[in-house]
């Protein structure tokens, strides 16, 4: 199949755009490049460098293409940006994906694959969070991936529009090729491997008195390649014409505290990663884990890499990249 991925250019785009590659997949990547890199891209990959707010250029790549499907990556997703600027968040989340969607519409393209967060649960009463739990984001991100689910609801009404949304927390790890390299970093596992690799002196943990395991809050990583395994299940799937489903995906058992991040990254890199116990942030909960049975019941998916392989991957692309760079 032709597959546009937009989003093709970052982190977990880069990685799906792979898993699509090597499941014999045509790809065209949809990308402005404000947070991706465009040598992330493969040569047998075709490129364009579009703003999905445009919305004509959009359709016309599409349909030049001949797309029979969209992965749609694209978006901003840092959540302490979107409470300080949510106008950036609502523009382009929201008004950046219904542009797609028209566009979409005007290229005859019925099928999306969403990548959606469980931002969208917002802090739920229960652990692990399914899909029929209350979606409350307290956060514009959040906020807005929730809005663009629903306009897929009402697009498949209207117009018979195909979707998946794939909800899920943190992505890690790397693939040979692809790894994190997002600029400001906010995720853990890169941090605490930039403290091992000595470009950051400690690691703050914010909070040791939660009612956890180890007092640290618990929290789900997935490897981005099981996500983007995930993607590709998701988009054979829509070949089922007029489904609109979500679906969480969940590293399964009981998650991983931020002490057990800390204690695998020294295991692999053999450093030393000195730390600071700071105050709780608010907002923070004890624990949030996905449920990923529905997937599982419904696509057979499961994630097959544990946390060992996700931070021996990012630890090897970081060494690997750092050298190259
Ligand atoms: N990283 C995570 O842990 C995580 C967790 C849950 C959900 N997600 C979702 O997965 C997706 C990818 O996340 P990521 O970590 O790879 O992010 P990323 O920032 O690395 O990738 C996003 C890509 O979208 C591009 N982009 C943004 N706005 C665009 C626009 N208007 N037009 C064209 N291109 C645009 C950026 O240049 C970038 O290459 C996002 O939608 C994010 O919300 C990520």
């Amino acid at each position: 199949m032709r597959v546009a991925v937009t989003g093709g250019a970052g982190y977990i785009g880069s990685v799906v755009v792979e898993a699509l590659m090597d499941r014999g997949h045509q790809v065209l990547v949809i990308d402005n490049l404000s947070k991706g890199h465009r040598d992330t891209v493969p040569r047998d990959a075709l490129f364009a460098d579009i703003d999905l707010i445009d919305q004509a250029k959009v359709a016309c790549a599409l349909a030049e293409f001949g797309t029979g499907a969209v992965i749609h990556m694209a978006a901003s997703s840092l959540v302490g940006e979107s409470v300080a600027s949510p106008g950036k968040y609502y523009a382009n989340n929201v008004g950046g994906g219904i542009a797609l969607l028209e566009a979409m519409r005007a290229a005859s393209v019925m099928r999306i694959v969403f990548s959606s967060t469980a931002a969208v649960y917002g802090e739920p009463a229960k652990q692990p969070i399914e899909e029929h739990d209350p979606t409350v984001p307290t956060n514009p991100y959040g906020e807005t991936k929730l809005a663009f689910e629903r306009a897929l609801r009402w697009f498949a009404g209207a117009h018979g529009l195909s979707s998946i949304s794939l909800r899920y927390f943190n992505a890690a790890g790397a693939s040979a090729l692809n790894g994190e390299r997002h600029d400001p970093e906010t995720h853990l596992i890169p941090l605490v491997l930039q403290a091992a690799a000595g470009e950051r002196q400690s690691i703050t943990i914010f909070g040791d008195d939660y009612p956890t395991r180890d007092g640290t809050c618990v929290r789900d990583y997935i490897h981005v390649q099981d996500l983007a395994d995930a993607h590709v299940r998701a988009l054979d799937a829509l070949d089922r014409a007029g489904i609109c489903r979500a679906y969480n995906l969940g590293c399964g058992g009981d998650g991983y505290t931020v002490k057990e991040i800390i204690a695998a990254v020294r295991a692999v890199t053999d450093r030393e990663i000195p730390i600071e116990v700071a105050p709780r942030r608010p907002g923070d909960p004890a624990v949030l884990i996905a449920s990923s049975a529905r997937i599982g019941d419904d696509l057979g998916w499961r994630p097959q890499r544990p946390l060992h392989d996700i931070i021996d991957s990012a630890w090897r692309w970081m060494l690997h990249h750092r050298k190259a760079g």
